[in-house]
């Protein structure tokens, strides 16, 4: 709700709505009630608009955007209400004016921010554009250059920039409210014409139909298949071509074409997903209402290779001070000349840059080859190659030396957490921390609990996270997680395609096209077949432990494509070799090019094996890919490994380039409908009865069977139907 209060000639309305005063229906009602009231009052000369508890607002309530009378167009109104007072406006902005926050100080004549407040319209974030007029007032008060950008982008700005383009009139650093105040006083009395932005024109850019053209590239091309900053820029441009009432109208069509978007709904589940996983649960009945992280003082990493160097330098940035341990002083020192770079250039984005981080200071970055000096950290990050025995000698290592109650993390990909705890003497404490590469700025952190898992190992894994500025998701142990186990069958999909006919560049289209950032071949050449091909040969798929005799295209009864190792075997290891799927300008390249030699040996080889080329459309493609994907997040969700299919839109979201605007592999699933998706699994698996990945997963059946029910509503089914087992 919105308080009225009037104790001089400055009436105060607070906009009240914990935790962040969204505007919702009743609050934008109390503060219409609150402007005629102060309009109505001879006595009240000026108006103040503020928020409850340091925060002026962050926007319009999103959960309303959903509600069967929906709150989109109800804002616009009062923001004009606002701005045509015949009273001066003045807001007091603190914490944040986010979205229809902001877009209400616009209305307002002047603008008080205090020095911490941070501002935004990060609408097109959620699928939208700023529908309270926001798209029409922003650019006649800061220009079109900066407005655009504010748009299109969503991002935050701070106070300091605020002041610099123009969007606060004043910045303080005491009481914000006091000062707003001060100022209502001061200007009651002048005229307010000028200070109405309706009524600016929108200031000149030299070339303005050119600007506008490169920058509506600019935004297409980084929206990748996203409609909302391509809206965002009409409503903007609407702005330079028409006067402000039709601004206004051109605006509020473009917010109603993308309420009713599939885009919008996807990212405002997104946006809500990525808070609930942060109520994390176990099956044990542990939760983040009843356990307490621990304090983290201290940390240290172990290995300072690709993930590693990342993490010291996530630590860092998060002020924890740490002891960097490698296994000799060779590795060691390449290790610190690795870390120490990334931290010169994470320092020079920074405000304050290299004295704020303090990196070259040994008491909070420390490197050595000595484990002794692990005795009294609080936590420890193990990321040492992939190997079972390695990490268990680690892990045995850490027990006896580390303090009891320290945390023992290992950053694995996809090993088993129960027995690198068995190495220890404090299994408790043991816990997985998967990192994504590079891991300094990577969101997403998937922390894996083990039979034995204490709470609050979990409980302080989540606060690690979001110390990281990370978002964790928390996961039951099995091979892969979660991530990387869904991973396995949408790659291996994608090789399937390619004995059967297709190239690596067509499925990479098809995938990017969806909206992948990068498709799994060029991913594959990216982080290195041979990362896989050591697994493999750990796994005795392939190498010298397979059995003679065992065929070429089978493991353990099911179908199996031996092309990965093949190429490995020539040493085609991707972009560090300057060969893999693709060909690179040289080792080391990044310009992936379409293989004349590849194509060549997928020939050779379907004529080895038999294989008939067939035409493989995009269509097929895209199922196969993703259908087999899905169809294992819902083999997770039954076995308990996630607590909701939200946990896996997050994780893949965040740590696997999957389009945010399709909300996560299972809310398109829902979308595309369950049904369906059933339905293609059930036709290629007859296709290649060879392929359990293909298998439709009892969950999904289950699902489809009781009339394709709401995602929200998938896990209750689950539990009625492991209730009745
Ligand atoms: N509507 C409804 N709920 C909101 C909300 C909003 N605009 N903003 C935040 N919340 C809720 C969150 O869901 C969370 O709820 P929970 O505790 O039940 O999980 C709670 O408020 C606290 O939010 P956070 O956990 O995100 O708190 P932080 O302190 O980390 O961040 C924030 C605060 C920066 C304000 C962040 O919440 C945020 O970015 N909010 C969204 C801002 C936004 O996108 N505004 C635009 C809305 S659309 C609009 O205004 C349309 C208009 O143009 C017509
Ligand atoms: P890497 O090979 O780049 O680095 C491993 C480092 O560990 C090397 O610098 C090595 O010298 C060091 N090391 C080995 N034995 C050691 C010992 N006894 N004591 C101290 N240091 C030792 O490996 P990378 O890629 O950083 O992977 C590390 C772990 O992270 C692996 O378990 C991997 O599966 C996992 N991971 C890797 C990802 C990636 O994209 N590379 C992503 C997520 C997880």
């Amino acid at each position: 709700m919105a308080q009225y209060a009037r104790g001089s000639a400055v009436a105060v309305i607070r906009l009240r709505n914990p935790p962040v005063n969204a505007l919702s229906r009743a609050v934008l009602q109390a503060l219409e009630d609150g402007l005629k009231k102060a309009d109505a009052d001879p006595s009240v000369k000026a108006v103040m608009i503020c928020g409850e508890n340091g925060k002026f607002s962050a926007g319009a309530d999103i959960r309303g955007f959903s509600a069967p009378k929906r709150l989109g167009g109800a804002l616009g109104p009062i923001v004009s209400l606002i701005e045509s007072s015949e009273k001066p406006v003045v807001a007091a902005i603190e914490g944040v004016a986010l979205g229809g926050g902001l877009e209400v100080a616009l209305g307002c004549h002047y603008r008080v921010a205090h020095v911490k407040a941070r501002m935004g319209l990060p609408e097109v974030t959620l699928g939208l554009l700023p529908g309270a007029e926001g798209t029409q007032r922003l650019p006649r008060l800061i220009g079109v250059p900066a407005a655009l950008d504010m748009i299109t982008t969503g991002k935050h700005i701070p106070a300091t920039e605020a002041l610099k383009l123009g969007l606060v009139d004043e910045i303080v650093e005491e009481n914000t409210i006091e000062a707003a105040i001060r100022l209502a006083n001061k200007v009651i009395g002048q005229p307010l014409g000028p200070r109405r932005l309706s009524l600016k024109p929108v200031p000149k850019v030299p070339n303005m139909e050119a600007f506008l053209d490169e920058a509506l590239a600019k935004v297409k091309r980084q929206a990748r298949g996203c409609l909302a900053p391509e809206l965002c820029f009409q409503a903007v441009r609407a702005a330079t071509r028409s006067p402000f009432a039709e601004g206004v109208r051109r605006e509020r069509e473009l917010f109603q074409v993308l309420l009713s978007s599939g885009q919008a709904q996807a990212l405002q589940y997104a946006f809500f997903a990525e808070r609930a996983v942060r109520r994390w649960a176990t099956p044990g009945g542990a939760s983040w209402s009843s356990a307490a992280p621990q304090p983290v003082r201290r940390a240290a990493v172990i290995g300072l290779g690709t993930m590693g160097r990342g993490i010291v330098t996530s630590l860092v940035k998060a002020n924890i001070p740490l002891v960097a341990l490698e296994q000799d002083l060779e590795n060691l020192n390449k290790g610190r000349k690795a870390v120490m770079l990334l931290l010169e250039r994470e320092a020079m984005k920074m405000e304050g840059g290299a004295q704020v981080l303090d990196f070259h200071n040994p008491a909070r970055l420390q490197f050595t080859v000595d484990f002794d000096l692990l005795r009294d950290v609080d936590l420890v990050i193990e990321a040492v190659f992939e190997n079972m025995a390695l990490k268990k000698e680690i892990f045995h290592k850490l027990s006896k030396i580390c303090k009891p109650g320290a945390l023992l993390c290992t950053n694995t990909s996809a090993l088993n957490i129960d027995e690198i705890a068995s190495a220890t003497n404090r299994p408790q404490q043991v816990i997985g921390t998967h990192f994504f590469s590079p891991a300094h700025v990577m969101r997403l952190l998937e922390i894996i609990y083990g039979r034995h898992t204490s709470p609050t190992a979990i409980a302080t894994a989540m606060q690690l996270a979001t110390a990281l500025k990370k978002v964790g998701v928390v996961v039951g142990n099995c091979f892969g997680f979660v991530g990387n186990r869904m991973m396995f069958p949408y790659v291996q999909q994608a090789v399937f395609l390619l004995e059967e006919g297709s190239r690596p560049d067509a499925v990479d289209q098809v995938l990017e096209d969806f909206g992948f950032k990068i498709g799994p071949f060029r991913m594959s050449d990216l982080a290195g077949l041979d990362v896989g091909w050591r697994s493999r040969k750990d796994q005795g798929l392939t190498g010298p432990s397979l059995p003679a005799g065992t065929p070429a295209r089978q493991r353990h009864g099911q179908r199996y494509s031996p092309l990965p190792d093949l190429l490995c075997e020539r040493g085609r290891f991707g972009q560090k070799t300057g060969k893999g799927w693709y060909l690179y300008e040289k080792a080391g390249g990044r310009t992936a090019t379409p293989d004349p030699w590849l194509l060549n040996f997928l020939s050779q080889y379907r004529d080895t094996h038999g294989i008939r080329t067939r035409f493989i459309d995009q269509e097929e493609i895209l199922e196969r890919c993703l259908f087999s994907l899905i169809n294992e997040g819902f083999a997770i969700l039954a076995e308990g490994i996630a607590s909701g299919p939200e946990h896996l839109d997050v994780i893949y979201i965040n740590g696997y380039g999957w389009p945010k605007h399709r909300g996560g592999p299972m809310f398109y699933a829902s979308t595309v409908g369950l049904p369906r998706v059933l339905a293609k699994l059930q036709k290629y698996s007859e296709a290649h009865p060879d392929v359990p990945g293909l298998q439709p997963s009892a969950f999904l059946k289950k699902l489809a069977a009781v009339g394709n029910p709401p995602l929200k509503e998938w896990m209750s089914y689950l539990s009625q139907q492991s209730s009745k087992l």
